[in-house]
């Protein structure tokens, strides 16, 4: 049996405070009906101004290691996926390095949007087959509420906090990662955006006044792209492994828009019973929602051993993801 890397660990971190649809009512010309219907969303996690991306890490990460056993310091690597890390220097995974005490650990952040986690999964696969890692903590994590236009209706709506991560691990057993699958498109890179604070438009009273530090996106065209991709994505990965969708146990899949994820159900003809959804609590928290999701799944009993799930997501870049587990 050829080498594979196994995930031995789950944990995440929520922030405590809610902001649920109706407080939105008050803040913007929207309503409870109109975000349910539209996004599947019922509420989500606001990070405490004390708390950064490293905070929530730290936590979603302890729990991770209690559950596979192991201490700070046998990690060898820790990967943190993020748009939205403590600062742009140094990376979010330093700051967690040094929280947790993983004084063995080379660290570095990834951004791939909301595919941060599916990137971050096909990089340490790789690691752990052809750089013999032994110990890989992988987070996803984002404090969007910190980058979010609270004035602008069609974005506001839909971002939470949110921290989840998983230690990853080889076994010589014919378990754990089957395939990672990554791509992207640069070309539709202004879908969605930040463009202030960077090299091209650098931070200027100017970006601020025209509230250049926001996300800006253009939800519907992205949606279009993402329910077309994603279809495609499921399909062929399931093809690439010689595994049909009823052998499927479970979906996870990226939580942007609950009508994109019973698309993608549709797709593999999945009832809505094998597909996790936990946008309703948490909203959209890009490379934090597989991560978070799996870690409820597993902490719920939804996974057995053996089991063949599939991860997807789709986001900013464009860049988009999938990968096939056997749990
Ligand atoms: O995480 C990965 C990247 N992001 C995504 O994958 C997001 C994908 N896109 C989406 O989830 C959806 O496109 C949204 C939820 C963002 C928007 O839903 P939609 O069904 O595509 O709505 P829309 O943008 O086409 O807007 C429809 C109408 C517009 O009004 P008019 O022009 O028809 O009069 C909007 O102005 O809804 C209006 N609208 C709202 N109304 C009430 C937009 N936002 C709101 C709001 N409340 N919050």
């Amino acid at each position: 049996m050829s080498l594979r890397s196994r995930i031995t660990g789950t944990g995440s971190y929520a922030p405590k405070k809610i902001l649920d649809n109706f407080d939105l009512e008050k803040m913007v010309d929207t309503s409870d009906e109109w975000i349910t219907e539209r996004t599947g969303i019922k509420e989500r996690r606001i990070a405490d101004s004390s708390e950064a991306a490293s905070d929530l890490s730290v936590e979603a990460s302890k729990r991770a290691l209690q559950s596979a056993g192991l201490k700070a310091k046998e990690i060898d690597m820790i990967i943190v996926a993020t748009v939205s890390g403590d600062m742009p220097i140094p990376s979010t995974a330093s700051f967690l390095q040094h929280k947790l005490g993983a004084k063995n650990a080379a660290a570095f952040d990834l951004n791939a949007a909301c595919s941060g986690f599916i990137y971050g999964l096909a990089i340490a696969d790789s690691f752990i087959k052809a750089r013999g890692f032994k110990k890989i903590l992988l987070v996803g994590v984002e404090v969007l509420s910190r980058f979010t236009d609270w004035e602008d209706r069609s974005t506001c709506i839909l971002f939470g906090d949110a921290a989840g991560a998983v230690v990853i691990e080889p076994t010589e057993k014919d378990r754990g990662i089957l395939s990672t699958h990554i791509y992207s498109d640069g070309s539709l890179w202004e879908l969605i955006c930040l463009p202030g604070g960077g090299s091209k438009c650098p931070s200027s009273k100017e970006t601020v006044e025209k509230r250049q530090h926001y996300i800006k996106m253009k939800g519907n065209e992205i949606f279009k792209v993402a329910v077309r991709t994603l279809e495609k994505i499921v399909v062929d990965t399931l093809k690439a492994n010689k595994i049909k969708p009823s052998e499927l146990s479970l979906l996870i899949p990226h939580q942007a828009n609950l009508r994109i994820i019973q698309a993608t159900a549709q797709r593999l003809n999945l009832s809505m019973d094998r597909v996790v959804v936990n946008i309703d609590r948490y909203g959209n928290t890009s490379s934090a929602s597989i991560p978070v999701a799996l870690d409820e799944a597993v902490r719920t009993g939804r996974i057995c051993d053996g089991d063949h799930i599939l991860l997807e997501a789709f986001g900013g870049g464009l860049t988009w993801g999938s990968a096939l587990i056997k749990w």
